[in-house]
């Protein structure tokens, strides 16, 4: 059987995700007990309260399609987000909506706009889908957002990651009016906001009420980030209630188990501790930030939870020399951003000892340049 011949026929030049060596592969290869992850931006502040004993109960229904949870998670995420529950597309992380929203509106040979660089996986979903990817490149750490609109003439997708990853950019209220604004007609805005969690309410641009209105724009949102359930898989989108029926055409009937479930609606029970969690993490964020520009390595500034740093030379040496002293940070070149590195922000104990990882090993760098030139 040739295989090859039987699979789509975009899907015989598209390459899979790649996730890199495992932690274990990576103790095993240079020899170290313990690796902290600094590569994905997951959450390192530990679990919201509840969300523990929120999931032991649910375990108590486990034989039990999630019918109910599924309502009431919808329900609870349009009393926090402002949106009505019919505007709400439960799924398992936005990884599985990027693909899920390229099933509703993507036939092969449609354009999609995206910016570059961003999160990796919309042009992998795109291409699988036999899209035509177009990748604006940023200006510095900005979006081009004159450029963006300019290629989204003809485009059935535009993809804004708003705060980007890797840059950690966030498009101010006005900016994102203006760009919707312009949008040209026909061409739909996805815009991914895993790190929206992490800007102050009065920044973020109130998308809800465009999607309530009618714009062309689908919003998608995770509980990976803040949220600290990356392991359990749980966003959602919320869309104008009109395309609900193509989502749910394109998605599994009761995508999401009840334990993500249980454990998102008890993340949502105190919005006084999700903004003091939001505090703490962008505390932790700007002072490890300033403590890099005390030792001389400048970052952009970023809106989420990790640090563009540009400590300059080669990026992979800082890979590397991070790794054995027990830090597995991104280097930029995966991104196309040569000497620069993604670094995930955690509790300030854990990044005072990232600082000194850093700065050791900007010694030994230098020493070994001196060393060389000598
Ligand atoms: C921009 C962006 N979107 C989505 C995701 C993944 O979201 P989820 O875990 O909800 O699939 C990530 C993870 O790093 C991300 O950086």
């Amino acid at each position: 059987m040739n295989f090859r011949d039987l699979r789509r026929a975009p899907l015989r030049a598209v390459a899979p995700y790649d996730p890199g060596p495992s932690l274990s592969e990576l103790k095993a290869r240079y020899g170290l007990g313990q690796i902290v992850k600094l590569n994905w931006n997951e959450d390192l502040f530990g679990l919201f309260p509840g969300v523990q004993e929120a999931i032991k109960d649910e375990l108590r229904q486990a034989e039990l399609y999630p019918e109910r949870a599924y309502a009431d998670f919808r329900n609870l995420v349009a009393v926090r987000t402002g949106a009505d529950p019919t505007m709400i597309v439960p799924a398992h992380g936005i990884q599985s909506l990027v693909f899920s929203t390229i099933g509703v509106f993507i036939n092969p040979g449609d354009r999609v706009v995206i910016p570059r660089p961003t999160y990796g996986l919309y042009r992998q979903a795109c291409e699988a889908a036999g899209a035509e990817v177009v990748r604006v490149p940023t200006i510095g750490y900005r979006f081009d957002l004159d450029a963006m609109l300019g290629a989204a003439s003809g485009a059935k997708l535009v993809i804004v990651c708003d705060p980007n990853n890797p840059t950690g950019d966030a498009l101010t209220a006005s900016e994102w009016e203006a760009f919707l604004e312009r949008l040209p007609a026909g061409c739909l805005a996805v815009v991914d906001e895993a790190y929206a969690d992490y800007l102050p309410a009065e920044q973020r641009p109130r998308r809800v009420d465009d999607v309530r209105t009618g714009r062309p724009l689908v919003v998608l949102r995770t509980f990976s980030k803040l949220f600290g359930l990356a392991g359990l898989r749980l966003g959602y989108a919320i869309v104008h209630p009109d395309l609900v029926p193509a989502f749910d055409a394109v998605q599994e009937p009761f995508n999401v188990n009840r334990l993500a479930l249980a454990a998102g609606m008890a993340c949502l029970a105190d919005p006084s501790f999700i903004e003091a969690r939001r505090r703490e993490v962008v505390h932790a964020r700007d002072r490890f930030a300033a403590d890099l520009g005390q030792v001389g390595i400048g970052s952009w500034p970023s809106q989420a939870n990790f640090i563009l740093a540009r400590p300059g030379g080669n990026d992979m040496e800082w890979y590397e020399g991070l790794l054995r002293r027990g830090f597995l940070v991104r280097p930029g070149s995966e991104f196309g951003l040569d000497g620069q590195l993604r670094i995930t922000v955690g509790p300030p104990a854990l990044m005072d000892s990232v600082l000194q990882a850093v700065a050791d090993l900007r010694n030994d760098l230098v020493r070994e340049t001196t060393t060389a030139a000598g």
